[in-house]
């Protein structure tokens, strides 16, 4: 006992020497030695209630993920009226057929040594499905009602010496969503201790109200907890060395306000995403009583009918994809090293936008998009007060519009990708006066919160909203498809600009090909798959091409976000009337990451530093000989040639004919014999300058690995990504190839979880074995806390076993 109290006051000694030294404030993440479990419990709340057989989990978590898939989960009879539907059906996978209805509680016991009588201290969530109930110690300290939304509680009247228990129940209910939302505690949850007098909680606004290559006045608004003190704030560049420096000790109404200026300033956009670190240290005489370090980006934004979107004073043109908030395999449960992965997917596309369709974007996302380069249209609500659907957001609006705002606007507003706020996505508001009102009821309360950038709302009711006055108060229209109106819109709306806040919705799935290839609306196939010729999209949507034309040819389209980048989990349209199907067939990219034929038609228009030239289908057609079997290229050259087993199929070259001509090259009448398919590009001159070969591939003999990294972080979270694909005995890789595989992996990792982007699979991800889609797959394994080896094993009847090997090491 002695000794125990001995190292306390060692500890309490060595915490307030820290103190002395600048650690004024500590942040702890919640992230291990949580429990888990679903259902009610009368008494989860209590510190004493035992919670010995609940599940061991760290958070963030997912408990929905885990499956089993089944249809009848928030099995939906409805008309979903958006897409113009008049009668009701039942839909199946709408929200993903994973068990995230029903309540859930997460139960975890901390300590706060740091504490004393003159701190503070907060508990803050960064998301948390759906409706937390929040207690301390057996006593109720708050809760929230948004599934999406950042929110702290100040938990200093409640917090015990020694162990404090919190307790979190969570609940969802049905008919809530129109994807898959995902379950419980998905996003961080962390402890803030602080000084009394202290900075407040995303109390730190910066803005560069002058951003230009001589200078810049970076402007920064600071609000504080006290009385009498001074703050210093210290611009430091890149390299660490110190820029500028301001003091102040005058303050109003607890907001200190400065002006720091940078010469020759290093501006941030995608292509140079340079961020400076601003330090703020809060004084009480010479007592350091707080210190916050905030990353931002010195960049200028403006919108105007005469040179439309502006970054840094050059007019451009977003190229964006709508993303929802999953991560495939891992549900929800925000992860660095994947969202990391899915933007250099991103980055390799040529993409340089990023809409978080249709909610508040993960802290994660935000600081990878200011650090890698991509602009962001950070998104709030899918519902106002009218329904969607009946558990929607509808049952907060009143109560929590106006504070959602409020946390997503001070939580992020410091992050230089953000460029646009989104106040709401097809809303049924934009129908009635009584919309027009919310409408600019919300926009209002966003330029409050943040004067310095734009707001929209994606609009699909667009004629509408063009006789009522909802698109005109925007400060940005924004079209959902609709390309048939964006002339219309732009001649009524008043703003002299349009943004296409959605575009595309065209289906497929990879590496699937249908006969005879045309184009169709709804096309619904026997085997659930769409596809992959790139020419079947939804009732109320249409093909790239309808969007480059409007994007090239019309200089007041300010840029678009195609629905959707990745693939995510829930609307499986057009099978969403079908099972098994549970996941979306929109993306560029598969649920599992792999690229799919139209990233490359994307990416032969957005990726202006490197050439596209990208050949499908594969050449796998057992039984087509002699039929005609269409073959289409991507790619960023003009013009080329084709040639099956050496024989010339003819030259094509881009053209006005068609959209599609415009935008592909299509050779429609190539009769199919198997063998070698080559595609050569040629210059304007006629010169060959790149090629391409498919190859007819034999019987599936090896596996092969390939990782998107080999050394991971010894954090026990960072992940590798392999792609399994298997080739035959000469290397060829087999596109047809459906094997049932097998994983293991030993060492300092753990095998985490498969996906072979078939939206029609119910093998779970977790379980260590999974089915190849068309020839390939995805493998995650997650690092330990301890560095070392790491070693996948991938095996498969008949096969050629494949062996990775990766390593951890502590980085940071
Ligand atoms: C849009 C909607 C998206 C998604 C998409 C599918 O109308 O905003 O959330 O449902 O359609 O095409």
């Amino acid at each position: 006992m002695r000794s125990i109290m001995v190292l306390r006051s060692i500890l309490f000694f060595l915490l307030s020497t820290l103190t002395l030294f600048g650690q004024t404030r500590t942040v702890t993440e919640l992230h291990r030695g949580w429990r888990f479990q679903k259902g009610n419990f009368k008494d989860a709340a209590l510190p004493s209630f035992d919670d010995s057989n609940w599940e061991e989990v760290t958070v963030p978590h997912d408990w929905a993920i885990y499956g089993p898939f089944d249809k009848e989960i928030d099995k939906q009879t409805v008309a979903i009226t958006q897409n113009g539907e008049q009668t009701a059906t039942e839909k199946t996978g709408r929200t993903g057929s994973l068990p995230f209805t029903g309540t859930g509680w997460y139960r975890t016991n901390f300590e706060v040594p740091e504490y004393s009588e003159d701190k503070k201290v907060l508990l803050l969530f960064e998301g948390a499905m759906s409706e937390p109930q929040v207690y301390l110690n057996g006593k109720k300290i708050g809760e929230w009602a948004y599934g999406y939304s950042y929110f702290y509680f100040d938990i200093t009247a409640f917090l015990k010496n020694g162990k404090n228990t919190l307790a979190v129940e969570l609940s969802n209910k049905e008919f809530s969503s129109r994807w898959y939302p995902g379950a419980g505690l998905y996003r961080n949850v962390s402890l803030i201790v602080k000084d009394k007098q202290s900075i407040d909680q995303w109390g730190t606004f910066i803005t560069t109200p002058i951003a230009t290559q001589e200078e810049a006045k970076i402007n920064i608004k600071t609000m504080v907890s006290g009385n009498n003190l001074k703050l210093i704030t210290t611009v430091f560049d890149k390299a660490g060395n110190q820029i500028t420096q301001d003091s102040t000790a005058v303050a109003y109404n607890n907001q200190f306000d400065q002006n720091l200026k940078v010469e020759k300033p290093n501006l941030w956009s995608p292509e140079n995403p340079y961020l400076y670190t601003a330090v703020s240290r809060l004084y009480s005489g010479n007592e350091l009583k707080d210190e916050v370090t905030t990353k931002f980006g010195i960049r200028s934004i403006s919108y105007s009918a005469e040179t439309g979107f502006q970054l840094n004073g050059e007019t451009r043109k977003f190229k964006g994809v709508c993303l929802h908030h999953d991560l495939g395999p891992l549900g929800t449960a925000v992860n660095k090293a994947a969202l990391r992965r899915q933007m250099k997917i991103l980055k390799d596309l040529g993409c340089d936008a990023i809409r978080s369709s249709h909610n508040m974007p993960s802290f994660e996302q935000l600081e990878l998009a200011d650090e890698m380069g991509f602009m962001f249209l950070a998104e709030s609500f899918d519902e106002w007060k009218k329904p969607k659907v009946e558990n929607g957001y509808n049952r907060f609006f009143d109560e929590y519009a106006e504070k959602d705002v409020v946390n997503l606007v001070r939580a992020t507003r410091n992050h230089p990708s953000i460029v646009m706020w989104s106040a709401g996505n097809e809303v049924p508001d934009q129908y009635g006066s009584a919309g027009v009102k919310r409408a600019r009821w919300l926009q209002d309360l966003f330029h409050r919160e943040d004067p310095t950038r734009p707001v929209t709302v994606g609009m699909d009711q667009v004629k509408n909203t063009m006789e009522s006055g909802f698109g005109a108060i925007l400060d940005i229209p924004g079209l959902n498809y609709r390309v048939h109106l964006y002339e219309d819109a732009y001649d009524k709306f008043p703003q002299g600009f349009i943004l296409g806040s959605e575009t595309a919705s065209t289906v497929s799935s990879r590496g699937i090909y249908k006969f005879p290839v045309e184009k169709a609306s709804m096309k619904q196939y026997p085997d659930f798959q769409s596809s992959s010729y790139d020419l079947e999209y939804c009732s109320w949507s249409n093909l790239p091409e309808d969007d480059f034309i409007l994007q090239d040819d019309k200089p007041w389209v300010i840029g678009e976000f195609v629905w959707t980048g990745f693939d995510y989990l829930g609307e499986p349209t057009p099978y969403d009337k079908s099972w098994p199907s549970r996941s979306s067939y929109f993306g560029m990219i598969d649920l599992a990451g792999i690229p799919k034929d139209r990233y490359y038609l994307y990416r032969s228009r957005w990726n202006t530093q490197q050439e596209t030239l990208h050949l499908l289908p594969h050449w796998n057609w057992e039984g087509r000989e002699g039929e005609k079997t269409p073959v289409f290229v991507y790619t960023s050259y003009d013009s080329a040639e084709l040639f099956i087993n050496g024989k010339s199929q003819g030259i094509q070259t881009k053209n006005d004919a068609t959209p599609q001509t415009r935008y592909r090259l299509m050779w429609n009448d190539v009769i199919y014999e198997p063998g070698t398919l080559k595609v050569v590009a040629l210059d304007a001159k006629g010169n060959p300058v790149a090629e391409k070969e498919v190859k007819t591939a034999g019987k599936p003999y090896a596996l092969k690995l390939n990782a998107d990294r080999t050394t991971l972080n010894a954090d026990g979270k960072d992940l590798s990504f392999v792609t399994v694909s298997v080739v035959d005995k000469v290397g060829n890789p087999c596109p047809t190839a459906t094997n049932q595989l097998k994983f293991k992996v030993t060492g300092n990792g753990s095998y985490r979880a498969a996906c072979n982007g078939d939206a029609t699979s119910l093998e779970l991800f977790h379980e260590p074995t999974m089915q190849l889609f068309s020839g390939k797959l995805v493998v995650l394994v997650q690092s330990d806390t301890k560095p070392g080896t790491i070693k996948l094993k991938v095996s498969g009847t008949n096969l050629k076993t494949a062996i990775l090997d990766l390593n951890s090491a502590s980085i940071n």
